[in-house]
């Protein structure tokens, strides 16, 4: 019998198939199918801080307008008892979770500001989140910020949220950083229980009959997941985090590799919402297969097996690998 179980974040997990933050894990009817067909944890879609901000504003707006006797209210009209804001909703579904389900529950926060998310990650705690995601989407378009600047912010976030949220934080990182092992190294350093390698960001289209800019949610490819399995080789064993394998993990080969260099679990999203919940089942028969081919006794034993951290020199083998990958091309 081979023991699929893998250890994250701290938490005892079943296997590495974690469903990532989708629409998938946002209703408790397709989380219950997930958990049904072997997902190990959960990443709840993430709470927005710009959809709290403007749900501040709308009430602010509406209290306001009445107490100033504005020309439309006919009368007082006190917020409904039954107000539920984008944050107590959300606290509610992990309160449901946490009853409905047998997974670990993690919560996912996205934005770059620290006030107000202080407070928002300590009620998650306390709604009973096992965990907490960080996924820091900014863009730094400003031609004035330096890339120092942007990293600080993050990693001020993380210690400001560290210093009062006691559950473990993973950060869910960009590949677009300047030295991406070293921000990993000072993520580390400011706390951080994991990371999760890579976000993908979405590039908005052009409509070229309206020459409007209009948003384009492409899902990944498996191609994709090279990209993260080279990061993690590379960073595995510098650091002692958890790490999580995001983007272009399709086919139980893509999250094989990615165990051999050494990541803990990987996510799914895109593959799950092309072939539906039930697909964990066969992608994680497949990983037992594989393992028992191979002589593997348990996850924890491939874990990392092949990383390139036994390399001398990555860079300089890096360098290598580019010429001989040029050099290959037979046209
Ligand atoms: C429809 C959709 C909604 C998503 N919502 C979130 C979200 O709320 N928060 C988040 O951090 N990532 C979100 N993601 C990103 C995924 O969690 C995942 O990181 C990304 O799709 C890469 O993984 P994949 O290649 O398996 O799809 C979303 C992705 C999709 C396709």
């Amino acid at each position: 019998m081979i023991d699929l179980s893998t250890e994250y974040l701290g938490l005892k997990l079943a296997n590495p198939l974690v469903p990532s933050s989708s629409p998938l894990t946002g209703e408790l009817t397709s989380a219950k199918k997930l958990e049904d067909a072997g997902a190990s944890a959960l990443v709840l879609p993430s709470l927005f801080e710009e959809t709290i901000e403007y749900e501040q504003k709308q009430l602010e707006r509406f209290v306001n307008s009445q107490a100033l006797g504005h020309y439309e209210a006919q009368s007082y009209q006190p917020v409904p008892e039954d107000y539920l804001s984008e944050l107590d909703s959300y606290l509610e579904r992990i309160q449901l979770y946490k009853t409905s389900l047998d997974i670990p529950v993690i919560a996912s926060l996205n934005g770059i500001s620290t006030e107000g998310w202080i407070d928002f990650g300590k009620e998650l705690q306390q709604a009973g989140a096992d965990a907490l995601e960080l996924n820091v989407y900014y863009i730094a378009a400003d031609p004035e910020t330096e890339g120092g600047e942007v990293e600080n912010r993050y990693l001020q976030l993380l210690t400001d949220l560290r210093q009062h949220v006691s559950i473990p934080i993973t950060m869910k990182l960009s590949s677009q950083f300047s030295s991406i092992a070293n921000m990993v190294l000072k993520l580390e350093q400011a706390g951080a229980h994991g990371i999760s390698l890579f976000n993908r960001f979405y590039q908005p289209d052009i409509d070229l009959e309206t020459l409007e800019i209009k948003p384009h949610l492409e899902l990944s490819s498996s191609m994709e997941s090279l990209l993260r399995i080279r990061w993690i080789a590379m960073i595995r064993g510098r650091v002692d985090l958890s790490i999580a394998a995001t983007g272009g993990f399709h086919r139980s080969d893509d999250i094989i590799k990615a165990l051999l260099v050494g990541a803990d679990i990987t996510h799914l999203c895109s593959v799950l919402l092309q072939q539906g919940p039930e697909y964990i089942a066969v992608l994680r028969q497949e990983l037992e297969y594989w393992l028992e081919e191979h002589e593997y006794e348990s996850v924890e034993q491939m874990k990392g097996s092949i990383s390139r951290s036994c390399a001398i020199n990555p860079a300089a083998l890096e360098h290598c690998n580019y010429m001989h990958v040029i050099k290959s091309y037979e046209g």
